[in-house]
């Protein structure tokens, strides 16, 4: 039924070869030796020890023993599905890639949706970032877009992450708490990286507790670069607007649901996707022509800054439907491997300095997490285009390279792998003029932490304003520290006064200007001391 949906998607043909069916067959070893008994082990004896001599038992609980990968070091717990992405219109006056010129042309897709900081095993409506990461098989190579639900994101700069992720993830003492942020060290990272400010402001709103992966906008957050068959390179940031508009739970909703059905928002997906209510976002694109690259008050390479879509509008340039389920979880949505250097010609990075060191991570992290060098020829992992170089061996290997000469330059075959020019497809990185000396320095600009965050603030209707005093009560109440607390408090006056006295009365610390507070409970949230009357009931 589902592959009547996938007619023609080069990538669900690509799978076919490594689809097993298990039903209606004879068991049989790893080697497909016939197994005449799977109850009982081979002993000396009806009550007899087991004997090593039992190979079908001990293959059985070897490769059980086997069975666990690591998780992924953030974004661990995903769900993914697949589809197809078709263009409105043709976008060539701005990139050269492929998939991006042809209105008719079709490009098979695999979306994995996550959240952040919780386990593999935690629950799916955590007030959490969620990651939302679609890979594009294009018959240029694979295209990676690695992008967020949110717009911008926490650091500025990549060295900080290990730090971040340290802080965000559960403590180490006592592992807790499990894939949410209302505890002392995230807070306490918040309160001593202030670049972080806006995405805070995000992150305690209704954003961060989606109604459904359906429901949720993603971005690309970096700028990144298009470039086109005339080597002209213009800035660019990619949206991904959702067709069913943008919903969110309210936190009662969220709490209650983490308890009755950890698995809602992928139970959505899935069942959407089997009724034939297929899932469907439209990707924009804003454009930035070269010569307005400093006309901001911010610097395009600041990841926790986005580009106000009044001053520089998002156009709709295609449509991703999302029509089939995966056969197998563990094969594709655990062994997909993204990379933001998974680029096409026509699509470049810039020099942020956050994606710039994801540029490194991401390959680095996946040849642990699957296992070494060949991950890539996962039937998942696999483009769609022919794959040929002289790399060989390593961890399961799975292809037979034939031909003894595996080294470019020689004399010994004349058949080798060719290098293509640009014209013939080949990646030539886009000559950005670089000048500098070499030093741990940023922008000044980077240095603004709260325009942004109170724009997005200023945004907000009353009942979002509201959710999100709510959010910080709830979040920072938890936090056992009162001087994180004050600390917490004291940084976010500089988004607005009244959110940040309301939000101190309501966690037990002094008003930021530092009068006392109403509330003198020592950790309300916790003690349920929640009594301040707030602003925008
Ligand atoms: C996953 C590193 C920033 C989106 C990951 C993984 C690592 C990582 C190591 C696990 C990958 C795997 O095991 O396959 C980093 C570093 C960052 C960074 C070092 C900053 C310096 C970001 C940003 C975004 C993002 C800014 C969004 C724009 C994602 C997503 C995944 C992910 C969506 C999950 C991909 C999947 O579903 O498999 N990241 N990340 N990350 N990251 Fe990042």
């Amino acid at each position: 039924n589902q592959s009547k949906n996938v007619e023609g998607n080069a990538k669900d043909h690509q799978l076919e070869p490594f689809r097993v069916e298990n039903e209606g067959t004879k068991m049989t070893t790893n080697q497909g030796l016939r197994v005449s008994n799977d109850e009982d082990s081979l002993k000396a004896g009806v009550r007899g020890p087991t004997i090593m001599e039992d190979f079908h038992l001990r293959e059985k609980i070897t490769h059980f023993d086997h069975e666990r990968i690591p998780e992924r070091v953030v974004h661990a717990r995903g769900f993914a599905a697949h589809g197809e992405f078709e263009l409105y219109e043709s976008m060539s006056e701005y990139t050269k890639a492929k998939f991006l010129q042809d209105p008719k042309k079709k490009t098979p897709v695999f979306v994995r949706f996550s959240t952040v900081v919780g386990s593999l095993g935690s629950m799916d409506t955590a007030r959490d970032v969620r990651g939302f990461a679609t890979k594009f098989y294009t018959d240029e190579g694979n295209y990676d877009l690695v992008g967020n639900n949110i717009p911008v994101f926490f650091i500025q700069d990549a060295i900080k992450f290990p730090d971040l992720i340290h802080a965000v993830k559960p403590e180490p003492h006592n592992d807790m708490p499990q894939a949410a942020s209302a505890h002392d060290t995230f807070w306490d990272f918040v309160a001593n990286n202030q670049e972080i400010a806006h995405m805070i402001m995000w992150h305690m709103s209704d954003r961060t507790i989606p109604r459904s992966f359906r429901m949720m906008e993603g971005f690309g957050v970096h700028t990144f670069r298009f470039v086109n068959d005339k080597g002209r390179s213009r800035f660019v940031k990619f949206h991904w607007k959702p067709v069913l508009g943008v919903h969110s739970l309210v936190w009662d909703e969220a709490q209650i649901i983490a308890g009755k059905d950890p698995d809602f928002q992928r139970r959505d997906l899935w069942e959407a996707i089997e009724i034939g209510d297929y899932p469907e976002f439209e990707l924009g694109i804003q454009i930035l022509e070269p010569e307005d690259e400093f006309k901001f008050d911010f610097d395009i390479l600041d990841a926790t800054k986005l580009w106000p879509e009044e001053l520089v509008p998002v156009k709709k340039i295609g449509k991703m439907t999302l029509n089939r389920n995966v056969d197998n979880v563990f094969a594709e949505t655990e062994q997909v491997a993204f990379h933001p250097g998974n680029v096409v010609p026509g699509i470049d990075f810039t020099n942020d300095p956050l994606l710039q060191g994801r540029l490194f991570s991401y390959l680095d992290t996946q040849l642990i997490r699957l296992g070494g060098p060949n991950f890539a020829e996962i039937p998942i992992n696999r483009p769609i285009c022919p794959v040929h170089n002289n790399q060989r061996n390593g961890f399961s290997r799975q292809t037979i390279n034939l031909g003894r000469v595996s080294y470019h330059k020689n004399s010994l075959a004349n058949n080798t792998p060719a290098t293509s020019t640009a014209k013939e497809g080949g990646y030539v990185h886009y000559e950005e003029k670089v000048e500098g000396r070499i030093t741990r320095a940023r922008s000044k600009s980077f240095d603004d932490h709260f325009s942004q965050a109170r724009l997005f603030w200023n945004s907000m209707s009353p009942p979002e304003k509201q959710h999100i005093i709510d959010a910080f009560s709830f979040e920072v109440g938890k936090v056992k520290s009162k001087s994180v607390r004050q600390q917490v408090v004291d940084m976010f006056v500089h988004v607005d006064k009244v959110m940040a006295t309301t939000v101190a009365d309501n966690v037990g610390v002094n008003r930021p200007n530092g009068e006392q507070s109403k509330v003198t409970a020592s950790s309300p949230a916790l003690s349920q001391a929640n009594t301040v009357k707030l602003p925008y009931t």
